[in-house]
């Protein structure tokens, strides 16, 4: 049975949309049984509906703090039983209650190469460092901001010169490559998460899964 899969946006959705790919492609054996948005007019919803995944909606600004709107939000998620998060884009800080209702079960895309760069800005950060190498990293999710369990990293060089636009293109299409690849990882039990770290094949992984393009 394909593990039961839950995706969270707050917007475009271009991630959303290489999941729905690859599963239409028959290259990724997950069921997207809910796609979940903070906000009404994520145009990644509209992705969803036209490939008749089941969608639901809910404001953060209707909740007076964090904690009452993650409730809010697990409550409207187990209606689907979903087995494995997909957060892809979802512009919101978790709260430690919801992150411990999925343990091990969340996941998320940060566009660095994590340890390097967690929060915002990472392109034009890689680009003041002069670094060689720029990418993104799917990681298991825990309370601390972007610092869970790495899997998966893709990896780009940085060309000569070019834009903090020009390389977030070139990431996010890594990103397409790589999430689908890490969540289906999981969700085949290939990666599990256990007592704070990824394991991968069956081996403590101090080190992600690195795929160079
Ligand atoms: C991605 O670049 C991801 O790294 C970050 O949010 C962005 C989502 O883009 N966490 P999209 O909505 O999937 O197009």
């Amino acid at each position: 049975m394909a593990c039961r899969t839950a995706i969270l946006i707050s917007g475009s959705g271009t991630n959303l949309q290489a999941f729905i790919d690859a599963v239409a492609a028959g290259d990724l054996d997950l069921e997207l049984c809910v796609v979940f948005s903070n906000r009404p007019d994520a145009f990644g919803l509209e992705r969803a509906e036209k490939a008749g995944i089941p969608t639901s909606c809910i404001r953060h600004g209707d909740y007076p703090d964090r904690e009452s709107f993650d409730r809010a939000v697990a409550a409207d998620l187990d209606r689907h039983a979903p087995e494995l998060l997909i957060l892809a884009g979802f512009m919101r800080i978790l709260s430690p209650a919801f992150v411990e209702h999925y343990a091990g079960r969340i996941l998320n895309i940060h566009p660095a190469l994590l340890p390097k760069y967690p929060g915002l800005d990472t392109h034009q950060r890689a680009l003041d460092a002069g670094d060689e190498w720029h990418g993104s990293t799917v990681h298991f999710v825990t309370e601390e901001l972007d610092g869970g369990p790495r899997i998966l990293q893709g990896r780009l060089r940085v060309n000569a010169g070019e834009s903090a636009d020009e390389l977030q293109t070139r990431v996010q299409a890594v990103e397409h490559r790589i999430y689908p690849e890490a969540a289906g990882l999981v969700g085949s039990g290939r990666v599990l998460f256990d007592d704070g770290e990824a394991i991968i094949d069956g081996k403590r992984a101090a080190d992600p899964v690195i795929r160079s393009y």
